[in-house]
């Protein structure tokens, strides 16, 4: 049987031109032998991934709205997005640098969480694209936005090095001191929909960091072995999902950060993720020393997805690497204190075979 068309499964740009704020957002396109994705500069954000199952069919494995207008009624504003000024959450939302304290906002219980309210998920950023198989984004966020000290230029660059690869650089300076962690939040399912209870996962990690009620770091890194956060070897991501657990239970499955074993500052593999139906398999590298497995927990049901479909349960993961969540409060962790006048670097590689 003839492969099916890759526009059966490609977002329209017609769908993505509005203007936000005065700003155009619109979807762009970068491409190579095997892939395919879209992204909108609204939020620096993926909205497909466009890669041949084992029959050779274009799936489309990110989960997310398929137009503008569904990303902004969406009830949180993270699918495919870039992630910050700090990924993941910060207790209170306070923070403290050469003795003064910062307040952020306030967004997720008494947390600050993914940058707050007017994070990089919401800026319409600017656009360079210099060939076929790469794109830059480019914002600012100025000194006091949600609280942060320093004004900051950010660069996000999405490249298709190889067959199969996408790359992502994040490139950032400050004028003055803060702390700044930024991810992706793609939403995956290597199948293109359906529970991903079911799909293969293994994390290269012995560790995690455990959390409170209100997902915050207890401070603690614990071993994974003999506790359901064990992925050292492939196993079903809903294989021990639901086991009675006080960790799973705080996250209502898994929303929790992997202590990477990381040797300098080259990538290091993270995780390697197979769908069972479409026999896809997603490899993540990183530069960073953390990644937060989040299984799609608090998907209701309530969005509009693709096609019309909705944000089911658990039909979809994200693998977002990361300084450790609120790290500016634990002097323990790996710092993610960016000096005035630095240059902040970080790579995060997917690779799709
Ligand atoms: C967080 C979750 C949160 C989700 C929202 C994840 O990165 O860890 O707690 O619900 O993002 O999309």
């Amino acid at each position: 049987m003839a492969a099916k068309d890759i526009s059966t499964v490609l977002p329209l740009l017609e769908d993505f031109t509005v203007l936000l704020n005065g700003k155009q957002t619109t979807l762009y396109f970068i491409r190579n032998n095997t892939i395919t994705v879209a992204l909108t500069n609204y939020g620096a954000r993926v909205v497909s991934i466009i890669v041949p199952d084992k029959n050779g069919n274009p799936v489309d494995v990110v989960v997310g709205p398929g137009t503008i207008s569904d990303f902004l009624q969406a009830d949180h504003s993270y699918f495919g997005a870039t992630i910050g000024r700090y990924a993941n959450r910060i207790a209170n939302g306070k923070f403290s640098i050469n003795n003064k304290t910062y307040q952020l906002a306030i967004n997720n219980g008494e947390n600050h969480l993914h940058g707050g309210v007017g994070g990089l998920q919401t800026k319409v950023w600017d656009v360079v694209q210099p060939n076929q198989s790469s794109i830059e984004f480019i914002c600012t966020s100025p000194d006091g936005e949600d609280g942060y000290p320093g004004n900051m230029n950010i660069k996000v660059i999405y490249t298709l090095s190889n067959d199969g690869e996408l790359e992502i650089n994040y490139v950032a300076k400050t004028d003055k001191d803060t702390f700044f962690n930024i991810t992706n939040h793609t939403y995956f399912n290597l199948n293109g929909g359906g529970s991903i209870e079911n799909h293969t996962l293994q994390i290269f990690a012995n560790q995690f960091t455990p959390v409170t009620k209100s997902l915050i770091p207890t401070g603690e890194c614990k071993a994974i072995a003999n506790t359901p956060f064990d992925f050292s070897k492939p196993v079903l991501i809903g294989e021990q999902i639901n086991e009675a657990d006080e960790q799973l239970a705080y996250g209502y499955g898994y929303d929790h950060n992997y202590i990477l074993q990381k040797e300098n500052n080259n990538f290091c593999l993270a995780a390697e993720v197979k769908g069972d139906v479409s026999g896809i398999t997603i490899q993540v590298h990183t530069t960073e020393s953390g990644m937060q497995l989040y299984s799609g927990n608090c998907m209701k049901g309530t969005n509009t997805m693709k096609q019309g479909t909705k944000d089911d349960f658990r039909t979809a993961f994200c693998l977002e690497t990361q300084h450790y969540p609120d790290s500016p409060n634990h002097p323990a962790f790996p710092s993610a204190l960016l000096k005035a006048g630095k240059t902040f670097l970080s790579r995060t590689k997917f690779i799709f075979f």
